[in-house]
């Protein structure tokens, strides 16, 4: 066979960059380069060592596979079975949300409370609404040194999440600094938490309707969804939080700036000092509170 006509590495990016171009996805060299890598089972980067190869058949026919559904609006992360959250990897699948890079910077204001408790102590930490489990795993692998004896509990109301954040606590080694309980929120943690720490779903009925296709028809709408205004599920936690809290301890809540404000508003009565922190990116992200002593 001619060698234009060979399907090479550098042939078969070619050829899907541009599919995915006229699809109107947004890094279509990268995620083509991820694509091929994963089906040919090696890293991105080896794939410039390879250029002009013609990988077999078999990965052929994965990496087809995998293009025609990435052009049909499956996420990349999906496809992969995974993705990176604070330089560590995790399992996804369709039963949990794709870990989104603003969620870091939940890890680092958690982690900046946590440092203030004094050694020795043992805070309890609730996740609600773990998912895929990133904030409990990331958090129980970067407890400050002084506290490594600190409870995480993570709750999801999905058993089926569940499942996919204790394989996740498994393979980074912490299943046993972690207890995964089904929940409504903190319903089934009768423990009162020093912190509890979220990313609820905060997608108001309207966003939900004007999502992209590859976040509305595949990431489970439970994940999204909270209310006529996106804040139902935030407003509850609040509540909850005001009776289960220890006194002084915190909750820190993920959310969009759209809502950001109204979040706060609901801190009343119990709280002080609740506050707005901006993401890296400059954004109003995370809602705080600090329940009164
Ligand atoms: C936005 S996702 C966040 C997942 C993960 N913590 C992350 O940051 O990627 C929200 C999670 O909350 C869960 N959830 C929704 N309603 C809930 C409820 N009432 N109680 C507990 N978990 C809930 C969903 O199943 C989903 O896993």
């Amino acid at each position: 066979m001619p060698p234009e006509e060979k399907w090479t590495v550098s042939r078969l990016l070619a050829w899907t960059r541009d599919f995915f171009k006229k699809k109107g996805i947004e890094k279509p060299q990268l995620e083509a380069e991820i694509l091929l890598a994963c089906a040919m089972q090696i890293k991105r980067i080896e794939l410039y060592t390879i250029y002009e190869s013609e990988p077999p058949e078999n990965q052929r026919a994965v990496y087809r596979d995998f293009v025609r559904r990435r052009g049909a609006g499956e996420p990349v992360a999906y496809l992969v079975g995974s993705k990176e959250f604070y330089s560590l990897t995790f399992k996804v699948d369709r039963r949990v949300l794709i870990p989104r890079p603003e969620t870091e910077d939940l890890v680092l204001q958690t982690l900046d409370k946590l440092s203030a408790y004094p050694a020795g102590s043992e805070p309890v930490i609730a996740d609600v609404g773990t998912g895929s489990g990133i904030l409990a795993v990331t958090l129980a692998k970067h407890l400050p040194k002084h506290l490594t004896s600190a409870k995480i509990i993570a709750v999801d109301i999905s058993p089926e999440a569940l499942a996919v954040a204790e394989h996740n606590a498994a393979v980074h080694h912490v299943a046993e600094k972690i207890e995964f309980r089904q929940s409504d929120l903190l319903e089934q943690v009768a423990e009162p938490p020093d912190i509890v720490v979220s990313n609820p779903p905060y997608v108001s009925r309207p966003e939900y309707e004007a999502l992209p296709d590859d976040v509305k028809n595949f990431e489970p709408k439970l994940a999204l969804l909270a209310g006529e205004n996106g804040t139902e599920i935030a407003e509850r936690l609040i509540a909850q939080s005001s009776v289960k809290l220890k006194p002084g301890g915190y909750l820190l809540i993920e959310g969009s700036p759209m809502i950001a404000e109204k979040v706060k508003s609901f801190f009343t009565g119990c709280w002080d000092d609740s506050q707005i922190l901006p993401d890296l990116a400059g954004r109003q992200r995370i809602i705080c509170g600090r329940k009164r002593q």
